[in-house]
């Protein structure tokens, strides 16, 4: 594994932070207040190929590795975590179980528009009474003819509501568990598709996250992913690959607040003095530096992992683990080298505070990591 990053990589990475600081950058304020879907922000990401960046060309993809998608992901969390969750999803949960999972049919129409930007998907997993047990989940899927006939409601849904296709999980059988979870691909505009509230948070609240709800909705044989019953395998297999865009996003959010902290310690003056200039500051920027840098280590080691082993999970959970916890102490302590005015709206640090903390939770909390991660090396 190389730790340096190839030409490619760094000219992927460089173009990607012009398009966060030209098109991201400039309404992440606005958005995480008023809440509005940036559906314009996530076309022209699209069209700069950011929508399906390790799928292959032949599908509309950018056909690149595991460790550019991180890349693409932490330099636009770095400005906005909406940005980065969105095309995170797109990318991880969404165009991954197709190229994964996917019939050369499923391919050709959902894909290929997917990755391409010209389509946007969602992940419907989680739900009322599911979200870290899984595999409790009650949506029913029950064979008709050449239909399934799906119900059920789903909730905590990014990107939802302005998805145009969604990956669904939902039983043949609820008796059986896990064992009779199965995915499908639903076009958003299948009748019985309905969206619930759109749900407001504390951070990164323009990701579109609401409820769906699914009413005697039929859908062909023809889209279901996979084999029935090998749903939860499915959704596990890409919560693997989704957890190491989330360990991205956290990365990015505590880089972007870790600048702020720099360039504020190098401004502000206290005592007659740079506040840089005291050591207390100069502790917390270190401590801030060095945990960036492993959190990023353990993000290109989980990505590296992805491209060149069958399973992964073990460097997938412990990177979202890591850096999701590293990016709660760096987003304070860049709160509170601000001082009062990190708390105010004039900065962006309280904002890069709020997003940081849903990647503590979602594809899976810290506790579910450390279950992950005791299951591999106890070899369950
Ligand atoms: N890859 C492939 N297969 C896997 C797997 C993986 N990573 N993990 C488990 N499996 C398989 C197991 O081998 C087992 O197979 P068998 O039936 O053949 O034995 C089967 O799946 C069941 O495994 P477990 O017994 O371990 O399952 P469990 O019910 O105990 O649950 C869990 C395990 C890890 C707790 C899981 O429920 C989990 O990950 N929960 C968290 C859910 C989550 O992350 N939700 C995120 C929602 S999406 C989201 O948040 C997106 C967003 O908003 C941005």
């Amino acid at each position: 594994m190389r730790v340096e990053l190839s030409e490619e990589q760094r000219l992927l990475r460089d173009t990607v932070r012009q398009f966060a600081n030209d098109v991201a950058a400039p309404r992440a304020r606005e958005i995480d207040e008023s809440g509005e879907f940036p559906r314009d922000f996530f076309d022209q990401a699209g069209e700069l190929g950011l929508a399906g960046v390790t799928v292959p060309e032949e599908y509309g993809g950018a056909g690149m590795d595991s460790v550019s998608y991180c890349l693409v992901i932490e330099e636009l969390s770095r400005v906005c975590a909406t940005s980065g969750v969105i095309l995170s999803v797109n990318n991880s949960l969404v165009c991954d179980p197709i190229k994964d999972f996917g019939s050369e049919e499923q391919k050709h129409d959902f894909l290929t528009p997917l990755a391409a930007g010209e389509k946007l998907g969602c992940f419907a997993l989680t739900e009322p009474g599911a979200g870290s047990d899984a595999a409790a989940l009650r949506s029913t899927a029950r064979r008709d003819g050449d239909d399934y006939v799906l119900n059920g409601n789903k909730v905590f849904i990014t990107n939802g509501t302005d998805a145009d296709v969604a990956i669904v999980f939902a039983s043949v059988d609820l008796e059986k568990k896990h064992k009779a979870i199965t995915a499908f691909i639903v076009p958003c505009d299948t009748p019985g598709f309905s969206h619930g509230t759109h749900q407001y948070k504390l951070g990164v609240n323009a990701s579109g996250t609401t409820e769906l709800a699914f009413e005697d909705m039929r859908i062909p044989v023809r889209l279901r992913l996979g084999e029935e019953g090998e749903g939860f395998k499915i959704a596990m297999a890409t919560l693997d690959g989704g957890r190491i865009g989330i360990a991205a996003q956290a990365v990015g959010i505590a880089q972007g607040a870790f600048q702020e902290a720099l360039a504020y310690s190098r401004s502000r003056e206290q005592f007659g003095r740079p506040i840089g200039d005291f050591q207390a500051i100069q502790h917390y920027l270190a401590d801030m530096a060095t945990e960036l840098d492993a959190g990023r280590l353990l993000t290109w080691k989980a990505a590296w992992a992805k491209d060149n082993r069958k399973r992964y999970t073990l460097e997938a959970a412990q990177a979202k683990l890591f850096t999701s916890e590293m990016a709660q102490r760096v987003t304070d302590k860049a709160l509170q080298i601000h001082g009062g005015y990190g708390y105010t709206r004039e900065y962006n640090v309280e904002r890069y505070f709020r997003d940081a903390r849903i990647t503590e939770i979602y594809e899976g909390t810290s506790e579910i990591q450390k279950m992950v991660i005791a299951a591999q090396v106890l070899g369950n």
